[in-house]
C-alpha cells in the first residue's frame, strides 16, 4: 500500500474533534504525506483546539505545526454544513477525498432526533458533493450495527436491504418520528444509519463511495498515543460504566445471561483508521468492515474471564465494600438492549485480510505487539477510573445520556 498516494491529495474531514475522527487526524497530518486538510468543527476554532488540548494533549501542538490543518466552521445538521459561500467554494475547488466521521453516536436518542445528524445530515453533504470539481473519492463511517437486524451467522461487506424503498421509509420517519422497523435495531441510531448507508449508495452520485463499518470501537494500540480513546465513544467502557454497580441490571448479572462463545467484536481505533485510510488509497468503493477478525477474535467469556484476570485485587475488595446507589437510571435499558441485541456473529473482513499483512501506516502488520499484554493494561487502566469514581461516590454518565460529548470523562 502506498503511502505516496497521499502526497497532493486535499483532504476534508468532518467529526475531526470526535475520537475517531482525532486519529483520523493525527495519521493524515503526522503519519502521511497528505496536503491539506479541511476540518469541520462545531461552535469556534478555540473549542476544538481545547477538545484535542484535552483528549491529545501531547500530539495537538504537532498537528497544528504541520500546517495542513484548515479550519471551517459549520454544522452538518444545517443547510449547506452551515459554511460560508467562500468556504464551501473553497472546498468545491480543492477537496480530492471526503472523509465523513461526523455522527451523534447518542444510543438513547429517539428517532425522530437521530435521524438529523445520522441520516439527512449526510445526505445534504454528499448533495453539496456534487459540485466539488476534484473530488475522487467519499468516504462514510458507518456501523456493523446497521445490520442489527440480522440472526446469528455470518455478516458479510454489502447491504442487507430491508426497506424495498428507503427514501419512503425516510419521508415517513420525517414526517410522523416513527419506523416500524425501530424494534429490529438495537438503538434508532443503527435504523438512521441504515437508511443512511442505503440512500447514499442509492443515491446516483458521480463519485465513487466508500463505506467503513467499524465494530466496536476499542482504545487506540498505537496512535495518537497507546489507550488513546474518549470513553464516551468506547462502547464497552460506557457499558460497563454505566450498569457498574446495578443490584438487579450490573455486571455480574449481564454476565450470568450473556451467551459466552460469541466473539466480543471490539477493534482499536487506530485499526479503524488504518482501515479507511488503506481503502482510501487502494482505490475501494462499496461496503468495507473493521471489526475483531481484523485483531483479536476473543470470544465474550474469554475476555469476560481476562476481565476478572486484571481487575487489580484492591479494586475489586473496595468495590464490595462500597454501597453502590449511584447506578444510573439508564441502566435496565441498556443491560435489556444489550442482552436483546448480542449476536453471535461473524463479522467478514475478507476485503481488508491483505492489509495484515503490510507494515506502516497503511497496514495492519502490527509486529510484536502483543493483544494480551495491552488488554491487561487497558483494564487495569479503566478499574483504577472506576474505582476513583466509585470511591467519590460518583459515576460518569450523571446527566442521562450515554455517548454523550459532554460527559465528565
Ligand atoms: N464509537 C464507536 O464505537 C463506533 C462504532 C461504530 C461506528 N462508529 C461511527 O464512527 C463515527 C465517529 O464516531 P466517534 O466514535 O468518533 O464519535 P464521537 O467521538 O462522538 O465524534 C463525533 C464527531 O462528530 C461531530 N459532530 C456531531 N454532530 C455534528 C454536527 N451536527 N455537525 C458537525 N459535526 C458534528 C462531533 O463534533 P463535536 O466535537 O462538535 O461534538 C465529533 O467531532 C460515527 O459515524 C459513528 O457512528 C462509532
Amino acid at each position: 500500500m502506498d503511502s505516496d498516494w497521499y502526497r497532493g491529495q486535499v483532504i476534508f474531514l468532518t467529526g475531526a474533534t470526535g475520537n475517531l475522527g482525532g486519529c483520523l487526524l493525527y495519521k493524515l497530518s503526522l503519519k502521511l504525506p497528505t496536503s491539506k486538510i479541511f476540518v469541520l468543527v462545531r461552535g469556534s476554532i478555540r473549542q476544538a483546539v481545547e477538545k484535542w488540548e484535552h483528549f491529545m494533549p501531547e500530539q495537538v501542538d504537532d498537528i497544528l505545526d504541520t500546517g495542513k490543518v484548515n479550519f471551517m466552521v459549520g454544522d452538518m445538521t444545517q443547510p449547506d454544513l452551515a459554511l460560508s459561500a467562500t468556504d464551501l467554494e473553497l472546498l468545491k475547488q480543492e477537496v480530492t477525498v471526503v472523509i465523513n466521521s461526523a455522527g451523534d453516536i447518542s444510543l438513547h436518542q429517539s428517532l425522530s432526533e437521530t435521524i438529523l445528524p445520522n441520516c439527512t445530515a449526510h445526505l445534504t453533504l454528499t448533495t453539496i458533493l456534487a459540485g466539488f470539481t476534484r473530488l475522487q473519492c467519499f468516504l462514510q463511517i458507518s456501523t456493523t450495527y446497521v445490520n442489527s437486524f440480522l440472526p446469528d451467522g455470518s455478516i458479510e461487506e454489502r447491504i442487507y436491504p430491508l426497506h424495498p424503498n428507503p427514501i419512503v421509509e425516510l419521508d415517513t420517519i420525517i414526517a410522523t418520528g416513527k419506523s416500524a422497523a425501530t424494534d429490529q435495531f438495537a438503538a434508532p441510531y443503527a435504523l438512521a444509519k441504515h437508511l443512511a448507508e442505503r440512500l447514499i449508495l442509492d443515491g446516483g452520485h458521480a463519485f465513487p463511495i466508500l463505506i467503513v463499518r467499524p465494530s466496536f470501537i476499542a482504545p487506540a494500540i498505537q496512535d495518537p498515543y497507546p489507550l488513546y480513546g474518549r470513553d464516551g465513544a468506547t462502547p464497552a467502557h460506557s457499558f460497563i460504566h454505566l450498569i457498574l454497580g446495578n443490584r438487579n441490571h450490573g455486571l455480574l448479572q449481564l454476565e450470568e445471561t450473556l451467551p459466552t462463545h460469541p466473539i466480543c467484536d471490539e477493534i482499536p481505533v487506530d485499526l479503524v483508521a488504518i482501515v479507511c485510510l488503506a481503502h482510501l488509497a487502494q482505490g475501494t468503493t462499496g461496503i468495507v468492515h473493521a471489526a475483531a477478525d481484523l485483531y483479536a477474535t476473543w470470544t465474550c467469556g474469554e475476555m469476560g474471564n481476562r476481565f476478572h484476570r486484571h481487575i487489580p485485587r484492591e479494586v475489586k475488595e473496595d468495590a464490595q465494600k462500597i454501597e453502590f446507589q449511584q447506578s444510573h437510571s439508564l441502566a435496565p435499558y441498556f443491560f435489556q438492549m444489550i442482552q436483546r441485541f448480542w449476536r453471535d456473529w461473524k463479522i467478514d473482513c475478507a476485503r481488508s485480510s491483505h492489509l495484515k499483512q503490510l507494515k506502516g501506516p497503511l497496514g495492519l502488520d502490527l509486529g510484536d505487539h502483543d493483544p494480551e499484554a495491552f488488554l491487561k493494561r487497558r483494564v487495569e487502566r479503566q478499574s483504577k477510573l472506576a474505582h476513583s469514581w466509585l470511591k467519590r461516590g460518583a459515576l460518569p454518565f450523571e446527566n442521562g445520556s450515554l455517548y454523550s460529548r459532554h460527559l465528565n470523562e
